[in-house]
């Protein structure tokens, strides 16, 4: 894993680069322990592995869904849920894989074993592992909503992006339990949560979210949604329509209070970003009913 860490010459004193990102050597040092104790299960680091080799068959792919029994269940919910309307009842992991397809379905066992990372996080002051799931959980039915509305984006890279864009808080408290409390504190008093997390921890969730996909090895857009959520202006010209698109849904499920709200309660959606995927105010509100009506099912398959 320490593959992707490389020390940064600049300011080899206090920080560390993981993945392109700069992360305090205290922060970085939190997100290795991290990443040995909360690891990625075997079976969806196998199946992106089968995912990404062209001679693997639907048996191959099978097989490694059902050896984790969570996840072949997931995939089966996931299959007759109103996310994909499939016109038929599938019955069986095979053609639930032949039906979805390979991309589907490793975006499924990443979404799945992510799920896992959240519900073992302890909770501490002003902050649970569930509240901050169901944040994501939201974000990510948004984020599809939007991808599948404007019909230039994966709608299954959107979801994906929603469901890790804030992984980073995560690795802030599992290390810094005193300091999210304290800015979680800061932010409750009007402090913007992105300044009260630099002033406090040298660093954000965003980048260490970005940190943690690298760690992980996940898919380097997964890496770009984590790192500019809040700044979509600064996203790689590849990853920009991706970036605007999770950025839009976070606001929209902070201003709506759903779940652990408070990173992006104060957000503005930026002008840039409506433009930039081509939505108005009209098209907003759709979405947000649109998400009211659609997370309480993907409650249902992810919880
Ligand atoms: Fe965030
Ligand atoms: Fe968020």
């Amino acid at each position: 894993m320490v593959g992707a860490l490389t020390f940064n010459n600049a300011n080899s004193a206090e920080s560390v680069v993981i993945g392109g990102v700069p992360v305090p050597r205290e922060a970085a040092e939190a997100l290795h322990r991290l990443s040995e104790i909360r690891t990625i299960p075997e079976a969806a680091r196998k199946v992106r592995q089968i995912a990404s080799d062209p001679a693997a068959s639907v048996k191959d792919m099978a097989a490694a869904i059902s050896s984790d029994p969570a996840m072949a269940s997931k995939l089966l919910k996931l299959a007759n849920s109103a996310f994909y309307g499939l016109p038929t009842r599938v019955g069986n992991v095979e053609r639930a894989i032949v039906l979805l397809g390979f991309k589907t379905v490793q975006n499924l066992a990443l979404a799945g074993s992510i799920c896992r990372l959240f519900r073992e996080s302890a909770a501490s002051k002003g902050f649970g592992g569930r509240d901050l799931w169901e944040h994501c959980l939201a974000v990510a039915v948004a984020a599809k909503t939007i991808a599948a509305r404007i019909g230039k984006l994966d709608v299954d890279e959107a979801f994906l992006g929603g469901i890790t864009h804030d992984v980073g808080l995560l690795a802030i408290r599992d290390a810094f339990p005193e300091k999210l409390a304290a800015t979680i504190d800061l932010a409750a008093a009007g402090k913007p949560f992105l300044e009260a997390e630099r002033a406090l921890l040298g660093t954000t969730h965003a980048e260490l979210g970005a940190a943690l996909t690298a760690v992980w090895k996940f898919p380097e857009f997964l890496r770009e949604t984590c790192r500019c959520h809040h700044a979509p202006e600064l996203a790689q010209p590849q990853f920009a329509r991706l970036v605007h698109c999770i950025h839009i849904a976070d606001c929209l499920c902070g201003r709506n209070h759903i779940g652990f709200y408070l990173t992006s309660e104060k957000s503005e959606i930026q002008e840039e970003s409506l433009e930039a995927i081509g939505l108005d105010d009209d098209d907003l509100e759709g979405i947000e009913r649109s998400l009211d009506r659609d997370l309480p099912e993907a409650r249902g398959i992810f919880l």
